[in-house]
């Protein structure tokens, strides 16, 4: 398997929205941008990256899967799985500590049709780490080599891993791990750029990604800390990445990806879009979480989508409470409704 990239000087036009400069190719799929929405459990759903698609993403991974709850007949962790039409090219995330199992798991999961099977190796939530799985393979680097082996050697998909630089500041070892990737048969490697000790704090440490891409022949994707069009460039600029994966700076803000884009094709700065218009997006997302999850599950996974559309706005401490409060899209529909009046109002005082 292999991964090719090329940095096109010519333009493709995508979706009317703006011109690409870098595609990536995974194989024999090819990511029209190297802009890609991270995984995130529990909130980077199918409505999620179907939007964040919409709005320039190139690339999108889903929620991470437990292998052996997958391979033992889970339902829900079958239901993580899927992937729609609309939001392809798509990876799927599995994470676990037996390379058999993790193979398996890859292989039965091939009938999702993903076009790319990532590993976690980073997570830093106990009931995943504590378990010696996602960010704690970073301490045991043979079981993670064996890991990444079963996986390759079971499917034709193209695999990826993704990692923290190390499980703390004593251990940074993301470079060693990243030539056990590409040793291995990966096609590319996402580095976060913060140890497990770390959790989600700054500051982001581009050094070891800029090491990590100098160290490897694959594609390195540089993820941390990427809020708006400056961290995306700074990014690219101090690591030398092939691509970029967001994750917190695009809740609540899936046009952060347009943002990108324009600046970094034509450099354009967009503005966010007007209130108006964020406040239809919301709509537009939550609706499409009710229609995939029924109105009862949908509304409350919707409650902090919702307070993450209204942040910044004024009054938000209010917004956040109702929010909490959501039971139907009517309601979200009354609460976009106060927000674009009270707004309003604000503007002819
Ligand atoms: C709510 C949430 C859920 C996450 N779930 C996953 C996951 O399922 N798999 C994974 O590899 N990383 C997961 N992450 C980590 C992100 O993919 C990303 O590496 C991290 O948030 C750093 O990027 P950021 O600074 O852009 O947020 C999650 C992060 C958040 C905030």
């Amino acid at each position: 398997m292999q991964i090719y990239i090329y940095c096109t000087t010519f333009s493709l036009c995508f979706k009317g929205y703006y011109d690409i400069i870098c595609v990536m190719k995974i194989g024999n799929i090819e990511i029209k941008n190297n802009l890609i929405l991270a995984p995130m459990a529990g909130v980077a759903d199918m409505a999620f990256r179907e939007l964040c698609i919409d709005y320039g993403a190139g690339f999108v991974v889903g929620e991470m899967v437990s292998a052996k709850g997958f391979t033992m007949g889970d339902r829900k962790s079958a239901e993580l799985l899927r992937l729609s039409e609309k939001e392809k090219p798509a990876a799927i995330q599995l994470f676990g500590t037996s390379p058999e199992i993790m193979g398996e798991a890859a292989k039965e999961a091939t009938r999702f049709d993903p076009d790319a099977i990532d590993i976690n190796m980073g997570c830093p939530a106990p009931k995943v780490a504590n378990t010696g799985a996602g960010s704690a393979l970073m301490k045991d680097l043979p079981l993670a080599k064996q890991i990444i082996k079963s996986v390759v050697k079971s499917t034709d998909l193209p695999v990826t891993v993704k990692f923290r630089t190390g499980w703390d500041s004593e251990s940074v070892n993301a470079l060693e791990l990243a030539k056990i990737c590409e040793g291995e048969g990966a096609v590319a490697v996402t580095v976060h750029g913060r140890t497990r000790q770390q959790m989600y704090a700054f500051p982001i440490d581009y050094g070891t990604i800029a090491e990590v891409k100098r160290a490897v022949n694959i594609p390195v994707i540089g993820n941390g800390g990427i809020r708006d069009v400056q961290s995306a460039v700074k990014m690219f600029n101090e690591t030398g990445c092939d691509g970029i994966m967001i994750a917190q700076g695009a809740l609540g803000r899936p046009w952060l990806f347009q943002q990108i884009a324009a600046y970094l094709n034509n450099t354009i700065i967009l503005p966010d879009p007007p209130l108006e218009s964020q406040m239809l997006t919301m709509i537009k997302h939550i609706e499409k979480i009710v229609e995939y999850k029924g109105e009862k599950v949908g509304i409350r996974e919707a409650r902090k989508h919702a307070a993450w559309y209204l942040k910044g706005t004024r009054g938000a401490a209010a917004y956040r409470r109702k929010c909490g409060e959501l039971n139907s899209v009517e309601d979200l529909k009354k609460l976009a409704a106060e927000v674009l009046i009270n707004a309003n109002n604000q503007n002819d005082m």
